[in-house]
């Protein structure tokens, strides 16, 4: 199972993301992150978010950001996306059903969360990306549940 986590600049949310995915899956799942826009391509992700991974024992500091590309829809199996917008833009890459059906706006894994986004917390503080880990931390372990059941 190949799950591909996509927020705007792949610096913030999607890297966390990933991150903490791969605390939870088997070694052999390929767990990555992709943005939507490529102002930050080849950047380590903000050290805020590097700074709260390691706060739980979760170190992203070698990821490097990148934009989608189209390969990613034959590669991955899954891809969430961090809100609105994001989804939106991502579907519009998606050129037959099948690559519709594996996009999905990653806070729905949690029933609750219907339509709800991973707020951005670029423009944030240290809280706001504590937060952001948090909603991240829940819904990685529902989608766990639900792939590895
Ligand atoms: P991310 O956060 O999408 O969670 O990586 C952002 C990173 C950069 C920008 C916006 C959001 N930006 O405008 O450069």
């Amino acid at each position: 199972m190949n799950i591909l986590m996509i927020c705007l600049g792949n610096i913030c949310r999607s890297p966390l993301a990933e991150g903490i995915m791969k605390t939870k899956v088997p070694a052999d799942f390929l767990v990555d992150s992709a943005g939507t826009i490529s102002l930050h391509e080849g950047e380590h992700p903000d050290k805020r978010a590097i700074k709260t991974a390691a706060n739980h024992g979760i170190d992203i500091s070698s990821q490097r950001s990148r934009p989608i590309t189209r390969r990613d829809f034959e590669i991955f199996d899954k891809i969430y996306c961090m809100d609105i917008d994001v989804f939106e833009d991502v579907i519009s890459k998606a050129k037959n059903e099948a690559e519709r059906q594996k996009v999905s706006l990653f806070l729905e894994v949690l029933g609750d969360h219907k339509n709800a986004e991973v707020p951005d917390p670029y423009w944030g503080s240290m809280e706001d990306f504590e937060k952001v880990f948090q909603l991240l931390e829940k819904g990685c372990n529902e989608i766990s549940n639900q792939i590895l059941k």
